[in-house]
């Protein structure tokens, strides 16, 4: 980033005054430097969650929250989504611009013949209990990458680094499937290297040795949606924690298994799972109006899962796409009977008419109409929150790749505001 300010804003602290450079991006909210303002005025800023600190610069994606809008290095998801598929997305956040035939090409097989991992990672999984959540799977599996493929780990050289972020996004379908059948008591499938990055997926999870399974393309179709619109998410929970794991330099594959670790709260990409719990809980239509009931009630911790958003404030144009996509599976599928899928279609539309939810600006957010769908294609609510993290593993490579590369880049360190006892002498067992 240029250290050229054109415009300052004055800081005036009792009698003293600085100046903090302010910044204009290309699109969003001016930012005011505040570097320097330890060093320059003695104090540190307070901003607890980071709702109005930026944490770095960057040129992947960018969340317009009032507006609904979501670009992917200026590229509406909308038009992705309608137009694009998923590992067009994945070249796009990765190297800026969408691919020309030959790169995409090129591209494709890269990750394709990625896609097995090291055999000996079968006796990784069956260290594990099979009761296992295969989110806590993932975690110990993707961090055990860095003992598996030694010759991808040195952040300091970018043949490795693009290595790296090849094998993460290439094998991250084969660890989640994995972790899949492990638990149910099925045997691993392998990739199919003549399916394309969603069949396979879908191959890896419902197919047995002892019989052809042929993809579905709607399902497939729907599969890469959901892939496409979780791929990447500016500064959220998970890859703000790739980036602050990473900045002490460490593994690729440590920081990655980082981020599925932060994944897996039901604020973050938890939600899907719990959204489907939820409506799992609430069971019958009738039920609807106690628990909106209770997620208005102060006195009671309970939230409609899957609704609300820290930075969309009217709606969330995942969502809106996410929609289209579960009408049509649920359509293919003809499961309209499916109780569950009858409460979020009138849970969906209670909240929507209920003026809490309007004057709060709560709707419906991506991971509502990604539960459902996931939900008619059969995978348990278990596989909900791996699925997405395969997702974003395009994301936070991008965003770490970006970051290892800014000569910016420093170790995250924040500060605090010290509530705590001052100094204090020892004291002797005895006289406590
Ligand atoms: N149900 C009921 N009330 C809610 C909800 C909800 N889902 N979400 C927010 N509120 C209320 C909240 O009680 C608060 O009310 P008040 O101002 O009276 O105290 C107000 O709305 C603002 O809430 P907040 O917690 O300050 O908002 P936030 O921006 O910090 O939280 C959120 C965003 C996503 C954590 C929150 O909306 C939530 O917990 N939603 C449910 C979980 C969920 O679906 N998460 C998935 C997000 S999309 C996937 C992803 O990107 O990871």
């Amino acid at each position: 980033m240029s250290d050229t300010a054109k415009r300052s804003a004055k800081l005036t602290i009792d009698d003293q005054s600085i100046d903090l450079p302010i910044y204009s991006p290309t699109a969003g909210p001016d930012v005011l430097d505040i570097r320097k303002l330890y060093s320059q005025a003695g104090v540190f800023t307070y901003d607890p969650g980071f709702t109005s600190t930026a944490s770095c610069d960057s040129t992947i994606t960018f969340i317009d929250g009032i507006k609904g809008e979501l670009l992917h290095r200026g590229y509406p998801i909308d038009q992705l989504a309608e137009n694009s598929h998923y590992l067009e997305v994945c070249y796009l956040l990765m190297y800026g611009e969408l691919p020309t035939a030959a790169e995409l090409e090129d591209f494709e097989f890269r990750v394709t013949h990625h896609t097995m991992v090291h055999e000996q990672m079968m006796n990784f999984f069956r260290g594990f209990r099979r009761d296992a959540h295969p989110m806590a799977i993932m975690t110990g599996v993707i961090g055990a990458m860095s003992a598996f493929y030694p010759d991808s780990t040195d952040v300091n050289d970018p043949w490795q680094r693009e290595v790296a972020s090849i094998r993460m996004i290439a094998k991250m379908p084969t660890i989640a499937a994995m972790a899949y059948k492990y638990t149910i008591g099925q045997p691993f499938v392998y990739p199919r290297n003549d399916l394309d990055y969603a069949s396979n997926f879908l191959s890896m999870c419902f197919a047995v040795p002892c019989e052809d399974y042929e993809v579905n393309p709607v399902l497939a179709r729907a599969m890469d949606r959901i892939f496409t619109l979780h791929a990447d998410h500016e500064q959220n929970a998970s890859t703000s924690t790739v980036r602050l794991a990473s900045s002490s330099g460490a593994n690729p594959f440590a920081c990655i298994a980082a981020g599925v670790a932060c994944l897996w709260g039901p604020a973050h990409g938890g939600a899907n799972q719990a959204c489907l719990e939820m409506l799992q809980e609430i069971g019958t239509v009738d039920r609807i109006p106690e628990f909106i009931a209770r997620a208005k009630d102060k006195d009671d911790p309970f939230r409609l899962m899957g609704f609300g958003h820290r930075v969309y404030k009217n709606f969330d144009p995942r969502a809106k796409v996410m929609k289209q996509s579960a009408d049509e599976v649920l359509e293919l599928l003809g499961v309209d009977n499916n109780p569950i899928l009858q409460v979020a279609k009138e849970l969906e539309k209670a909240a929507l008419a209920d003026p809490y939810f309007a004057e709060k600006k709560l709707f419906p957010n991506v991971d509502f109409y990604s539960g459902i769908i996931l939900e008619a294609m059969g995978f348990p609510t278990s596989m909900f929150t791996p699925i997405f993290a395969l997702s974003r593993t395009v994301g936070w490579v991008s965003q770490w790749k970006e970051m290892i590369a800014d000569p910016q880049n420093k170790i995250g360190r924040p500060r605090q505001l010290y509530l705590g006892e001052t100094s204090r002498n020892y004291t002797d067992i005895e006289t406590r």
